[in-house]
Parts: C-alpha cells; sequence; structure tokens
C-alpha cells in the first residue's frame, strides 16, 4: 500500500517504489480466476448478440426514392343494398382490407363501415375496441342497450356511443338495417386500447335533423352554396373540430333535382350512405384525381346512387354530385374527418367555375 502525504513529492518512481511487487498466482488461485475470464467472454457475446437483435428490424432509404412510398390506394367500391334486406340476422362488414393490404378488416385506413340487419323481434350484439361508433338507422324501430343505458330509435335516426367494454345489444321490432361506422381500425393499426370515454351517448333524431334542413334551406344565399347539408356535431367538439365526435364526421346532405354540385376534394376518406336516391341512373357521383380545363373531374368513375347502399371515396380525390332525376336525393357521409381537422390536414377544396380568379378555392 502507497501512503500518500503530497501528490507532488511522488513521482512514478517512487509509486513503483512503493507498491507491493505483483504477485504471482499459485496454481489452485488460478483455477479460481478461470471461471471469471469464461463468464466475461460470455458476457461480451451476449452483449453482442442483444446489440444485434436491436439492430435486426431497422432499415435504412435513400431519401427520395423512400419519401413517397408506393402504398396501396384506398379503393372505389360499393357496398350493395341488397347485401341488408334478406337473410338472417347479421352484420356485414364493408371490408376493402385485401384491396390496401391491411391484415385487419377495414373499410379505410381508419373506418370500418358495417350494415347490420336485424329480423323482426331477434336481437344482436355489437363489439368494437373503438372511440367512436356511429349507428345510423336506414329501416325499421327498436332499441339499443349499452353501458350507458337505453336508446330507442326508428328509421333515420342516429346516434354515437364511444368507447365501452361491453358489447351492445340491439332489439328490432321490426324489419331493420343499420349504418355502423367506427374507428377500430384506427386503433388496430396503433396497437392500443382506449382508456377513456371521450363523450357521452349523442342521439340524433330524425325530425330534428329534417327541421334543421328546412331551416338552412330557406337561409339568404342558400341557392349559391355548394352544399345543402347540415353538419353533425357534438358538445365536445364545439370549440374545435365541430365534427360528429373527436375522430368520426358526418353530413346530412340533400341534392336537389337537376342539381350538379361543382367538384371537392378532402384528405379524409368518406364512407356515402345513400339514405335516397330514385331508382335508375340519374343521381350518381363522379369521382377521379384530377380536374378537367372546365373544373370537372377529368376521366370519372360514376358511382350509381342506390337507396340503402354506400361507396367510398378515396382522400384525395375530386368528387361531384349530379341529380337528373325530378326527386331530391340524399346522401350521408361517414368520415375520419374529425382527425383530420383536429390535425389540421383536411384541406378540403371546391372546384370553382374556369373564370373565376382561382381554380380552386380553399374552404
Ligand atoms: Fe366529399
Amino acid at each position: 500500500m502507497t501512503t500518500l502525504t503530497s501528490t507532488s513529492s511522488l513521482g512514478l518512481h517512487e509509486i513503483e517504489r512503493a507498491d507491493p511487487p505483483a504477485k504471482r498466482l499459485k496454481l489452485s488461485e488460478q483455477d479460481e480466476v478461470r471461471p471469471l475470464l469464461v463468464s466475461n467472454s460470455c458476457f461480451t457475446w451476449f452483449f453482442l448478440q442483444k446489440v444485434a437483435e436491436l439492430e435486426e428490424d431497422s432499415r435504412i432509404y435513400e431519401y427520395t426514392s423512400a419519401a413517397n412510398p408506393n402504398m396501396s390506394q384506398v379503393p372505389v367500391f360499393a357496398h350493395d343494398a341488397s347485401l341488408h334486406e334478406s337473410g338472417p340476422t347479421r352484420i356485414i362488414p364493408f371490408d376493402l382490407s385485401r384491396h390496401m393490404q391491411i391484415d385487419y378488416p377495414a373499410s379505410s385506413p381508419n373506418l370500418i363501415a358495417s350494415f347490420i340487419r336485424i329480423n323482426p323481434n331477434e336481437d344482436i350484439q355489437t363489439e368494437a375496441v373503438a372511440t367512436s361508433q356511429a349507428f345510423y338507422i336506414i329501416r325499421g324501430s327498436g332499441r339499443t342497450v349499452t353501458e350507458d343505458g337505453e336508446i330507442t330509435w326508428s328509421r333515420g335516426d342516429l346516434f354515437v356511443i364511444p368507447a365501452f367494454d361491453t358489447p351492445a345489444t340491439h332489439y328490432a321490432t321490426e324489419d331493420t338495417a343499420i349504418y355502423w361506422v367506427h374507428d377500430q381500425p384506427l386503433l388496430t393499426y396503433l396497437g392500443v386500447q382506449p382508456n377513456k370515454r371521450r363523450f357521452k351517448t349523442t342521439l340524433f333524431r330524425r325530425e330534428r335533423l329534417l327541421a334543421e334542413v328546412e331551416r338552412i334551406k330557406h337561409q339568404p344565399g342558400a341557392e349559391h352554396r355548394n352544399r345543402m347539408g347540415i353538419l353533425l356535431g357534438n358538445k365536445i367538439t364545439e370549440d374545435s373540430t365541430k365534427t360528429l365526435t373527436h375522430t368520426l364526421w358526418s353530413l346530412l346532405n340533400i341534392l336537389p333535382p337537376g342539381d350538379a354540385q361543382r367538384p371537392h376534394r378532402h384528405n379524409s376518406v368518406a364512407l356515402d350512405l345513400c339514405v335516397f336516391a330514385e331508382s335508375g341512373d340519374k343521381i350518381y357521383t363522379l369521382m377521379g384525381p384530377e380536374l378537367d380545363e372546365q373544373g370537372w373531374v377529368k376521366n370519372p368513375i360514376k358511382c350509381l346512387w342506390k337507396t340503402g347502399a354506400c361507396f367510398t371515396t378515396p382522400p384525395g380525390w375530386w368528387h361531384s354530385h349530379h341529380n337528373e332525376s325530378d326527386k331530391p336525393a340524399w346522401v350521408l357521409p361517414m368520415q375520419d374527418a374529425g382527425l383530420y381537422t383536429y390535425q389540421r390536414t383536411l384541406d378540403i377544396r371546391f372546384s370553382e367555375e374556369p373564370n373565376s380568379s382561382k381554380e380552386s378555392k380553399e374552404l
């Protein structure tokens, strides 16, 4: 042992001289040390294995070739009304997951729409790991029991329920079809479960919806609007997104006879339910990714409206609604636009007449 009285007075030579000479190990002591050396090399090996394991899933891409990856697009498909017009009581999902290379049921990356068919005096349970579930009564009447209590409903009513731990049970008193949309695909993608109810069960009665449509139809300047419809809101989004829930967005939209709404686009995906359209081929939506020189959809896909059917509109696609019949048509789009509005990325735009100052107008 070296005892230092002053660091300045002790040189290297003095330290060497002061330390005891290195002890030479006896054979028995060498045996005790060897396992320690083995343990140390094992530790190093395990450490390197762990590093290799941590690096295993990492990927590095050249920026310009990978910044806009080739993702499967949201397809244009319709879910026909005939699916819910006959057969046993059941849920009929509008599952487009394989077209989007998603490995769980989905109609769009964030949402799934389904028809619920319930025969008279029968019931069915629905359950979703979702923050928001919307139910629109296409036809029929009955009641739904949830953790929040009981809701009675009939044709044209709409209600939303928050995250519940237990299923909702729907009892029908007559032949019933319900349009059911929720955000379980979004939560599945995130790998999460809701831990909070963000709103309380909220009901919109048909009579009130129709009365509001009548009111806005008679407002000054209504005839010049691009849309004749009412947005469905909720107290919890009143000071922010003004949407049905914090994720879902919905609009009850009337398309007057002879009307052709100029195209618009948005980054949310629309899952449009046709509430009513005169049968035939006179009521339709034209959609596509580009506008022509006149501000209409270029080389569009034509999607006919059929009462009780729904169809998708891909994100960012221009779309225009047309009614060449002599009766009003009604559509109820459900979208993930609550999310987009919150993220400030909805980017809804309306095409204008070619002689206007701007080709498209930001809302
Ligand atoms: Fe739209």
